[in-house]
């Protein structure tokens, strides 16, 4: 087991400031993550802290993330803003988002089960290597165990917590394992240098054989 509580969750480059809502995981919690105007991360529990809707359904709309079903407004610091629907209602001032401590490093969103603060530095075995090139992200249907198993098959060799080294299609490559539940892992692939499209396409390709492998061994 991994003892830091720090996971890739998704690459930095998903979220679009002010305008979208991306779903995310964390250790089996379901996440709405996204991005503020002035550039801030936030990483929320994906359920509306009024009737329990999918914040990922939301919006967001001045820097506050608007729910979709009633239109509960919730600023960066995951507390009620404004309802719409009632604006002379008293704002609930103990009605919170759950929220999760988040860092960026190395092109990635880390998200932390909140027994590490973003100071610490287990998010450190980010692809940090100049030239890092996103290639994809795919859920496998395996633990994670499952996953490392096949990694060494494939010769990639463990860094740190999350990260493994090793090649995708001949090309350099880090992959960053997720685990998200005993059945679901998502492995986070970044090539050292950025490829040509056909060797883009290769490594994608690459990719899904792995997932194909992984699955296989687990039936
Ligand atoms: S469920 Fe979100 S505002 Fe009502």
């Amino acid at each position: 087991m991994q003892s830091q509580s720090w996971q890739p969750v998704l690459p930095s480059h998903f979220l679009r400031a002010g305008e979208n809502i991306v779903a995310g995981f964390l250790s089996g919690q379901e996440l709405a993550v996204w991005r503020s105007r002035t550039g801030s991360v936030q990483a929320w529990d994906n359920r509306c802290p009024h009737r329990g809707t999918r914040l990922t359904l939301g919006r967001i709309i001045n820097d506050n993330l608007s729910c979709a079903y009633h239109g509960w407004e919730f600023t960066t610091q995951a507390s009620c803003a404004a309802i719409p629907a009632n604006p002379s209602l008293p704002l609930p001032k103990n009605l919170r988002v759950k929220s999760f401590p988040v860092t960026e490093s190395g092109g990635m969103v880390w998200v932390s089960n909140g027994e590490a603060q973003p100071s610490d530095q287990s998010a450190a075995d980010a692809p940090s290597a100049p030239g890092s090139f996103f290639c994809r992200s795919i859920g496998i249907r395996a633990d994670a165990s499952g996953v490392r198993a096949t990694l060494e098959l494939y010769g990639f060799k463990a860094h740190g917590a999350h990260a493994w080294h090793g090649d995708i299609a001949s090309l350099p490559a880090v992959i960053l394992i997720n685990a998200i539940t005993s059945q679901l892992t998502v492995a986070h692939a970044w090539l050292r240098n950025e490829p040509s499209r056909v060797e883009l396409t290769k490594a994608q390709a690459e990719l899904r054989i792995f997932r194909r492998d992984i699955e296989a061994n687990q039936n």
